[in-house]
C-alpha cells in the first residue's frame, strides 16, 4: 500500500543483489511510495546478480560502482543528479563483506589484509560515500542517509567476527558525519540495526539459522523481516523523521532491550534434560 511518502523525491539505493536483499525490498519499497531511484551495486554483482532484473522491474537505471573506490563513488552521485534531473533526497548503503568471515577465519586468527578489506567494504565505503556526495553537493537540504548495522557493534554476538567490528566503525561513522553535514546542510544520517535476516550475505554468518531462531525466540515481537526493515526505512527517508540524525536506531522486535525471555528459557530446560 503506497502512502506517497517519498513522492517527488530522488534516492539511490546501494546494495541489491537478488531479491533476499534487504536493499532490494527498499528499492521496491520507496518506488512504491513514489520516489525516482538509481541503483549501485559492484561490476562483479550487476553481471553475476539479478540487479538487472530489478533496475527493468522499477524503471530504475543501474550505475556500477565498487563502493570502496572514491571515484567510482562519485561517478554514481553525477550519474544519479543527471538521470533522475535533480539533487539527490535519500541514499542506503546495504554493503557488507567479510573476507574472514568467507574464509572461516576465527576472530583469534584473523588476517590483517582481509581485516582491512573488511572493514574498508563494510564501513569506511559509507565514509567515502558520504563524502563524495558532500564534496559535489549531490544532496538536498533535509536529505536522509542510511546504512545498515547489527547489534554484534554494542555485544558480542558468537560467529560474527570481524563484522562486529565493522558495524561499530559504522555506527560511528554515522554520528560523526552526521555532526558535520547536519550542521552544514541539514543532512541527516543514521544506521538501523536490523535482526537477523536470511539474505546472502546474512546466510555467510556462522550459525546463521540458529541465531535468527534464538532471536526470534528472544524478540517479544519477533524479528523484523528484510520487508518490515524496508517500511522502516521509507519511514526514515520521508519528512516525518526530520529530525532524528546520529542514531542508531534498533529494529530488531526489542531483542536489544531483552536479557532473557520464557521461550529462550523453555529452550534452555529442554536442551539441559
Ligand atoms: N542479513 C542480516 O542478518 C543482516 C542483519 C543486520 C544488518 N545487515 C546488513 O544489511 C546490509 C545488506 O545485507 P543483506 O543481508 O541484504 O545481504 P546481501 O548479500 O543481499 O547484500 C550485501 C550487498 O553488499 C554488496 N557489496 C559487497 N561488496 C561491495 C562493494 N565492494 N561495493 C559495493 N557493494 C558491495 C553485495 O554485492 C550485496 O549486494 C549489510 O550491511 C548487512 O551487514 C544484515
Amino acid at each position: 500500500m503506497s502512502n506517497n511518502l517519498l513522492a517527488g523525491k530522488r534516492g539511490i539505493i546501494f546494495g541489491a543483489l537478488n531479491e533476499m536483499s534487504i536493499a532490494w525490498k527498499v528499492a521496491e519499497r520507496a518506488v512504491e511510495e513514489g520516489a525516482k531511484i538509481t541503483l549501485s551495486n559492484t561490476p562483479l554483482a550487476v553481471r553475476m546478480g539479478t540487479t538487472n532484473e530489478l533496475g527493468g522491474k522499477l524503471n530504475a537505471p543501474i550505475i556500477p560502482a565498487d563502493a570502496t573506490n572514491v571515484e567510482d563513488l562519485k561517478t554514481v552521485f553525477e550519474q544519479s543528479q543527471e538521470l533522475l534531473d535533480g539533487k539527490i533526497d535519500f541514499v542506503l548503503h546495504s554493503i557488507g563483506m567479510s573476507p574472514n568471515v568467507r574464509k572461516k577465519r576465527t576472530y583469534d586468527d584473523l588476517d590483517y589484509g582481509m581485516l582491512n578489506t573488511t572493514l574498508d567494504v563494510s564501513a569506511i565505503s559509507f565514509h567515502k560515500m558520504i563524502q563524495a556526495a558532500k564534496k559535489l553537493d549531490a544532496i538536498n537540504e533535509g536529505g536522509s542517509i542510511l546504512a545498515l548495522s547489527y547489534i554484534a557493534a554494542q555485544r558480542t554476538m558468537v560467529g560474527y567476527n570481524d563484522m562486529a567490528d565493522a558495524k561499530s566503525l559504522l555506527e560511528s561513522i554515522a554520528r560523526s558525519f552526521g555532526y558535520i553535514y547536519g550542521r552544514e546542510k541539514g543532512v541527516r544520517i543514521n544506521t538501523i540495526s536490523q535482526s537477523p535476516t536470511i539474505t546472502t550475505a546474512g546466510s555467510g554468518v556462522k550459525g546463521m539459522e540458529n541465531l535468527y531462531d534464538f532471536a526470534e525466540r528472544m524478540s517479544p515481537v519477533g524479528n523484523a523481516s528484510a520487508d518490515d526493515c524496508a517500511n522502516y526505512c521509507i519511514v526514515m527517508f520521508s519528512d516525518l523523521t526530520k529530525k532524528v540524525t546520529m542514531q542508531n536506531l534498533f529494529h530488531d522486535g526489542g531483542f536489544s532491550s531483552m536479557g532473557m525471555s520464557a521461550a529462550a528459557m523453555q529452550q534452555f530446560i529442554d536442551g539441559k534434560k
